[in-house]
């Protein structure tokens, strides 16, 4: 296959507006795939919970198709692209493989915000857009409307809007045409050094890693001894070839294909994204920009059973040769016994490992509070990079004399789009949380005051203020009517603080928060108050206390035990009790002493999963 006849792209939508099924048309269009039963949607059957609940993708699909056009036969390399903003910096990867990418739109919706912001990627890496309209069959479709909202918002001409329905397939054939039109033809030389950029990976559990590759340059062969660009490690080509949509062996992948890569590569985490793979001997320069995916949201992870501990690592370590994006380090708390430390791509990753990891391992585990990571400005002109509350200096450090000077912490740039009528709603979110730099303007065209014309809203916010609520908040606030999504802004000096719980006067260290000041007081009544709901009485007064050094910011005090009183020691949720108590023999041995405080794990357990 010259490069002449191939086509790389990619579907960008914001989530829901059909991706998955477009994808689906245009195999079955081109015959990679047997029309699907009707009523039966592989792709639904294969989703995880997380991801049907939250109605997404997480997991991309790369697919090649053949579609002939007069003595021609084209290959189309669909390469498919994660669909959440916690994988963003992955999408901008893979569509480094790409010429051209299907920017579709639902004609209900509208432009959305991560119709924006993958719009801005695809633009940036300077691919074709077709833009595309979907589900005209819906009566509340206004494809003209949003023709010219796509035209107001990205300057898009609408004679180049191609309108479809991929449920009923019309216009499918179309978006066919346009890709083989549109799209220019990747360009790479056969007999140059070969250049394979890696833009995806899985596991498998015979073979290791399984890696997508997209050829830029030379030829790549079965038995071809080649080594990372980053990593400088070797592996030997075991198997490649092209996805149709199953595996299937070629013998070769030449410039401009897209395929499977299987070598002996053995853990996920030495597949990076955006990584560069050279013939041994025959170095070349690595394509920009690479840089390895980096965890922005960190939580220790417990058993609820202390000796759990070793069953539990091992199935993180299991689950984590699958996703390659995990960092996995063990930790010690005093009140929870041994765990680890998990850090994660954003919090919607971080819940989907959580759900395999409860499902893979049988049993709740307790995750305590997320950290993002903080950058700690040293008196010595050094910085380091802090996300465990553990390891956060203490006032008495950024006093004067002290090793601390200061400390920045990760910021984002945050999309909003919003029915007008939310818009204040929004504007309140957007300041309780510490956003800045509010801007916003009307999206539609003309003005409309029936209120539901829409705002697109922009504002810098800490990365710390999204990874709790924020998103359910928004949600709920606008009746679920508001899009989101957000890109990295680097970091800002900010005033933050440790905040340490005690009981009985005593620190429990896996309850360690990292505050902003101007929140502190008002975190710690909640904290407190929501400590005092789970732990249980004893037998003498308790005080729970929340401080930062050695200033008390919140206190209640739990009052002891009546000789009288013997049932309900502990007050938690009955059915999870239940829970345990069946799939974990006794509850009284894994009751914990901090500050001579017996706590069972289980009120950690109720305390962090609470809202
Ligand atoms: P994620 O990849 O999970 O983000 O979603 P997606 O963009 O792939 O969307 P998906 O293809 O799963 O479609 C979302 C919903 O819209 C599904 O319920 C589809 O059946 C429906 N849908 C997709 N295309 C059309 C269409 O043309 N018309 C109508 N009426 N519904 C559609």
């Amino acid at each position: 296959y010259p490069c002449e006849v191939i086509r790389n792209f990619s579907i960008i939508a914001h989530i829901d507006h059909g991706k998955s099924t477009l994808a689906d048309r245009l195999l079955e269009l081109t015959r990679t795939i047997n029309k699907r039963v009707k009523g039966v949607n592989a792709q639904v059957l294969d989703k995880l919970k997380v991801e049907r609940e939250r109605g997404i993708t997480v997991k991309a699909q790369t697919a090649s198709m053949f579609h002939d056009k007069g003595d021609t036969r084209y290959l189309l390399n669909l390469i498919d692209t994660p669909g959440h903003v916690d994988f963003s910096w992955e999408v901008a990867r893979s569509l480094a493989a790409c010429q051209g990418a299907l920017l579709l739109v639902d004609a209900s919706q509208g432009v959305q915000a991560q119709s924006i912001s993958v719009y801005h990627v695809a633009k940036s890496k300077g691919l074709t857009i077709i833009p595309v309209l979907n589900k005209i069959d819906l009566p509340a479709a206004q494809p003209d409307m949003v023709a010219k909202q796509m035209h107001a918002t990205f300057g898009i001409e609408p004679a180049d809007v191609i309108k479809i329905s991929a449920k009923t397939g019309k216009g499918v054939e179309q978006v066919l045409q346009a890709i083989i039109d549109r799209i220019p033809p990747p360009v790479g030389e056969p007999l140059d050094p070969l250049k394979a950029f890696l833009f995806d990976s899985s596991y498998d559990r015979y073979r290791g890693v399984i890696s997508l590759m997209n050829i830029q340059s030379g030829v790549l062969r079965k038995g071809d001894k080649i080594a990372s660009c980053f990593t400088r490690k070797k592996y030997e080509v075991t198997e490649l070839g092209i996805m149709h949509p199953e595996e299937v062996s070629t013998d070769c992948l030449r410039p401009g294909q897209v395929g499977f890569v299987a070598c002996s590569m053995k853990e996920s985490a030495e597949a990076h994204i955006g990584d560069t793979f050279y013939r041994v001997g025959h170095p070349v320069d690595p394509m920009p920009g690479f840089k390895p995916a980096k965890a922005m949201v960190y939580a220790g992870v417990y058993p609820v059973d202390s000796n759990d501990f070793l069953k539990l690592e091992e199935s993180i370590k299991r689950l984590s040769l699958t996703d390659r994006s995990v960092e996995v380090t063990r930790e010690t708390s005093s009140a929870l016994g041994q765990g680890c430390r998990l850090g994660f791509l954003g919090t919607l990753h971080m819940d989907v490992f959580r759900q395999r990891l409860e499902d893979e391992y049988n049993a709740d585990v307790i995750i305590t509070a997320p950290t993002v990571p903080y950058k700690v400005l040293h008196r010595n002109g050094k910085d380091s990079i802090v996300s465990n509350p553990t390891d956060f200096p203490e006032p008495a450090d950024f006093a004067s004399g002290g090793r601390a000077k200061g400390v920045e912490e990760p910021i984002v740039k945050a999309t909003i789009i919003v029915p007008e009528k939310y818009f204040s709603a929004m504007m309140e979110l957007v300041f309780e949380n510490r956003g800045t730099g509010l801007e916003w303007h009307a999206l539609d065209a003309d003005g409309d005051t029936s209120g539901d014309g829409r705002v697109l809203m922009t504002a810098t916010l800490p990365l710390t203020e999204i990874v709790t609520d924020f998103f359910d908040k928004l949600k709920s606030r606008s009746s679920g009517f508001a899009s989101f999504d957000y890109e990295d802004a680097g970091y800002q000096a900010s005033d933050m603080r440790k905040m340490t719980f005690l009981l009985n006067g005593k620190p429990v260290d896996a309850l360690a928060l990292i505050v902003h000041a101007d929140n502190a007081a008002n975190i710690g009544r909640r904290w407190v108050d929501k400590l005092f709901k789970v732990i249980p009485r004893q037998l003498f007064e308790i005080p729970i206390q929340a401080a930062i050094g050695g200033k008390v910011l919140a206190r209640r005090t739990l009052s002891a035990m009546r000789a009288d009183v013997t049932a309900g020691l502990y007050g938690g949720h009955y059915e999870r009790k239940m829970k345990h108590l069946n799939n974990q023999k006794e509850s009284k041995r894994k009751m914990k002493r901090v500050g001579q405080v017996d706590l069972p794990q289980e009120a950690f357990f109720d305390l962090l999963s609470s809202k």
